[in-house]
């Protein structure tokens, strides 16, 4: 009997529609799909969200600024996004928009419960608000009379609804002591904790000076605060407040929610407080990584200091684009886009290393031996060294996947890749032709069977790539997986002719 693949549900945050995608919003999304690639390779049941997150004063505001209506504003931004999934092959299987007709009632149904369980009550909110964050600020956290974040800030008298989140501080503390690996990096767990143990308010979770939001039950004159709107997402992609929902019962609360580290406090703090007060279980994982700078800046939509993503795809490659963002920036820190570091690594780590390596040993095979990959003879030491590695590198990057460690990944697979081209550069496949053309089947079966192995598991991170060098060699589609690595490379077949996967396509820069 097949074991039952066991859930993985991976989320993106939902993307605020004020602005176009940029490069640093593409990232998250780029990082959620690599893991659900992967899972999927690795044969488990994956669930992979990512959505736009459509209400709020913010998107009120533009769409008036631009004469049209908050609805015909959110349709149009909501687009795009869509199209940067398909300039990126994103998998995701569902793509969430908080204005759908689903998501309201399951907000709803949520906001009710919290209700029920004397979770929320109403009195008056006075103190800051940035329009920009979404986000309420205390006064010991205005900075010169801005936001921490160094947004504007205004002044905001209005009556509101308020959920108890002070009550759950003691709850969410021992919740971060008993499951330490919930918030991931450990920084941002601290930084989480700490926040916590500085005591919590009640939070203000309805705004009523403004419409363009999901009613307040019972309250037409509210809506509520976008991330109590937002944050639902989650589940509502599953079916609740239906909990005997198939895709609810089997995904939640199997989810490992991908962040960047600016919203940690609503997905760490805010979010768990509202599951526990609504009787819910909570996620399984938070992973929050870093920011990218452009010049030591954030890229942001908000400054205008952006990178558009279909530009440099354009340019340079939608795979060449993963591959950077995934290796260059230690997954959880800040990284810097610069256009130098970009074509280094495309020239090296992809032209050079992966690229080079398939197309000389394609080509030779392809040249040399019938267009096939030949039947191997007696293995020597140094060949068992090579297979092992490539075999033993799937169960490496299975493991830091299971820790969102995508630099780790690439590392993993990039250096059996770099022992691929040492061991042709001593095995001198192409001496051999006139030496021994038993030892040259042998030594082009060892690197054909390393190449398959390197190409299978990079499928999840450069999928245009790695499955046309798995066309290349000739594997089947319905052998591509994780588990097909159990069989050895099926040799003696034809293959078609190598064609170059990753050219070298800009001179590096001086
Ligand atoms: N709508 C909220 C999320 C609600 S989730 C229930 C939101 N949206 S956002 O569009 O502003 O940001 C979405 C994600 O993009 C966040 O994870 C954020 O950290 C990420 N990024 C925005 N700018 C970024 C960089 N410059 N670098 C890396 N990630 C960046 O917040």
């Amino acid at each position: 009997m097949t074991p039952k693949k066991k859930p993985y549900y991976i989320t993106t945050p939902i993307y605020y529609v004020n602005a176009k995608p940029h490069i640093g919003t593409a990232y998250t999304t780029i990082a959620a799909d690599t893991l659900a690639r992967f899972m999927r390779l690795d044969g488990r049941d994956v669930k992979f969200l990512t959505g736009t997150d459509e209400h709020g004063q913010k998107v009120e505001q533009s769409a008036l600024a631009k004469g049209i209506t908050p609805q015909e504003y959110v349709d149009d931004i909501s687009q795009e996004f869509h199209k940067l999934s398909d300039l990126f092959g994103f998998t995701n299987d569902a793509f969430i928009r908080t204005t759908q007709e689903h998501h309201k009632k399951s907000a709803q149904a949520l906001w009710m419960k919290l209700v029920e369980k004397g979770q929320i009550y109403k009195s008056t909110y006075k103190g800051w608000y940035s329009v920009r964050d979404e986000a309420f600020y205390n006064e010991d956290e205005i900075v010169d009379g801005k936001a921490p974040t160094g947004t504007e800030v205004t002044w905001v008298e209005e009556p509101s609804y308020f959920f108890r989140l002070s009550e759950w501080q003691d709850k969410l503390l021992d919740l971060y002591e008993n499951n330490p690996d919930f918030i991931a990096p450990k920084s941002r767990l601290n930084e989480v904790k700490s926040f916590v143990k500085g005591g919590l308010k009640d939070l203000c979770v309805s705004r009523s000076s403004f419409k363009w939001g999901i009613p307040v039950p019972n309250d037409p004159d509210h809506v509520m605060y976008v991330w109590v709107d937002a944050l639902p997402n989650y589940i509502s992609n599953l079916g609740f407040p239906d909990e005997n929902a198939t895709d609810f019962k089997r995904f939640w609360p199997e989810a490992i929610h991908i962040l960047g580290k600016d919203i940690i406090r609503f997905h760490g703090v805010y979010w768990p407080a509202l599951l526990m007060a609504a009787g819910l279980p909570l996620p399984k994982r938070l992973f929050a990584h870093g920011w990218w700078t452009l010049e030591g800046e954030k890229i942001s939509k908000s400054t205008g200091n952006t990178i558009d993503p279909f530009e440099v795809v354009e340019t340079y490659g939608a795979d060449q684009i993963r591959y950077f963002l995934l290796r260059e920036a230690t997954f959880g820190r800040d990284a810097d886009f610069s256009t130098s570091a970009l074509v280094s690594r495309i020239n090296s780590d992809l032209a050079n290393d992966i690229g080079n390596l398939v197309q000389r040993v394609l080509s030779f095979a392809f040249k040399h031996a019938q267009g096939q990959i030949p039947l191997p003879n007696a293995f020597t030491e140094n060949d068992k060294a090579l297979l092992k590695l490539a075999a033993d590198m799937p169960e490496k990057v299975r493991e830091h996947a299971n820790e969102q460690a995508l630099h780790k990944m690439c590392e993993e697979i990039w250096a059996v890749v770099g022992e691929a081209n040492r061991y042709v550069d001593k095995e001198e496949p192409w001496a051999l032709r006139k030496t021994g053309i038993e030892r040259m089947n042998t030594v082009l079966y060892v690197l054909a069977e390393t190449i398959r192995h390197v190409a299978i598991v990079a499928q999840a991170i450069i999928p245009n790539a790695a499955g046309k060098i798995l066309d290349q060699l000739a594997v089947s589609k319905d052998r591509r997986d994780i588990h097909a690595l159990e069989t050895p490379l099926i040799s003696g077949v034809d293959i078609p002719k190598p064609e170059g996967v990753f050219p070298r396509i800009i001179a590096e820069e001086k």
